[in-house]
């Protein structure tokens, strides 16, 4: 009979939600820890200090908790999902998460949240979903997510960033789905999307888009995108005025047809005053880092025809200046025989009136003289020798 009733009783606890592991102001169900809206009857601290360290499900969500201390979660590495949206955290330290390696969601949502340690995350290796959407992050570090290799879901919406690092999503190979919805972004480099490989699903509307012939490469990404079977919404543009409202994807190319010879005089002028391209400026920076196989085939082709034009000049150079050379010599040879002609053999010759070969050897000497001069004009300034 007392059997009965214990065992009825057990299961009417486990039925209500209630076990003995589960700390007094939390809801139990099954393993998810249930401890949101407290209406500040706790701390945090003391809520951790009663769950068991094999919690795996832990919801923190709606309480007044304005930080998260380093080490909070040490004891609770089992943890598999944290959510502490909507509190009023503004504060984290860069060891608020350690030892969570096993973590795969955390919701930082509806916070405060205006900076984030740069290493804040970097011990989280298995998270695969993250969400800090609406927080008051200005801007985030280009290592902020660095290491989160199994990261799928990234949620940065309804937040103030005004420009995502270049570097920010390097090495998230895995991430699938991205939101920048809601953000003050008015621009965005294609480079920083390049190296999320797998992205699928990209949310960039309500953002004041300035589009720009900085744009073009985004608008080429989000087409390839599409095309590729991926999914964006819209991309409304805010400026320039002529195409408010209008959505990047939908401009047709024409629209940009301005931006050409921009784009080739900058190309060709910094290429003609053989300057390297300089690290500093990001546009310059971003070709280089992921340029496409038939552009560094073409950058070797010209680096090639570079060589052999100049090889070709210098032959051109070498030729033409045995040329001058032989010239003079052989001008001044003549001129010596002619000298010796009419000084030697004058007495020897009897009246003999100047033949007609001799006076086309006058000429043809006089024009190699001539040659022979401009030679070596041509030789003191030689024409600018551009390759
Ligand atoms: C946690 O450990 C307790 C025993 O210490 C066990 O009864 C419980 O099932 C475990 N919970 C999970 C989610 O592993
Ligand atoms: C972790 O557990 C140890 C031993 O029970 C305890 O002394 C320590 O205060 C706990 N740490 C935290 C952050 O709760
Ligand atoms: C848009 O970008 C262009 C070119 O970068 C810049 O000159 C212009 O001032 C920008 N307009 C706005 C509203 O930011």
């Amino acid at each position: 009979m007392f059997s009965v009733v214990s065992t009825s009783l057990l299961t009417l606890f486990s039925l209500c939600g209630i076990s003995t592991n589960c700390p007094s102001v939390c809801t139990c169900i099954g393993n998810q820890t249930d401890c949101s809206d407290l209406n500040q009857l706790a701390s945090m601290d003391s809520i951790l200090n009663q769950l068991p360290y094999n919690t795996t499900f832990l919801t923190l969500s709606t309480n007044n908790f304005p930080a998260v201390e380093p080490g909070t979660f040490s004891n609770l590495s089992s943890l598999l999902h944290l959510d502490l949206s909507r509190n009023i955290l503004s504060t984290l330290h860069p060891s608020s998460f350690s030892q969570l390696n096993k973590l795969d969601f955390l919701d930082l949502s509806e916070n405060l949240l205006v900076e984030l340690p740069v290493n804040l995350f970097s011990e989280l290796r298995s998270l695969t979903e993250l969400v800090l959407r609406d927080n008051r992050l200005k801007e985030l570090n280009p290592g902020q997510f660095k290491g989160l290799m199994e990261l799928k879901r990234l949620d940065l919406s309804s937040n103030s960033l005004c420009c995502l690092p270049m570097y920010l999503l390097d090495g998230l190979q895995n991430l699938v789905w991205l939101s920048l919805v809601g953000n003050k972004l008015r621009t965005l480099q294609r480079t920083s999307l390049e190296p999320a490989t797998d992205l699928q699903h990209i949310l960039l509307e309500g953002n004041p888009w300035n589009c720009s012939c900085k744009l073009i490469p985004l608008k080429h990404w989000l087409e390839w995108t599409l095309y590729r079977g991926g999914h964006v919404d819209s991309v409304n543009c805010s400026s320039p005025t002529n195409l408010y409202g209008k959505d990047l994807r939908n401009i047709p190319m024409e629209m940009f047809r301005h931006c050409y010879p921009l784009y080739l005089e900058t190309r060709s002028s910094s290429f003609a005053e053989g300057h390297p391209v300089t690290a500093g400026s990001p546009g310059d920076c971003i070709r280089q880092r992921y340029r496409p196989v038939s552009v560094r085939r073409a950058a070797a082709t010209v680096v090639v025809a570079g060589v052999v034009c100049g090889v070709v000049c210098v032959l051109m150079v070498v030729t033409a200046t045995y040329g001058c050379i032989y010239a003079m010599l052989a001008a001044h040879e003549q001129q010596q025989l002619m000298h010796g002609n009419s000084q030697q053999q004058q007495p020897l010759i009897v009246v003999k009136e100047p033949e007609q070969d001799e006076k086309e050897d006058l000429v043809a000497t006089i024009a190699k003289e001539e040659e022979a001069l401009e030679c070596a004009e041509w030789m003191a300034f030689p024409p600018e020798v551009s390759v």
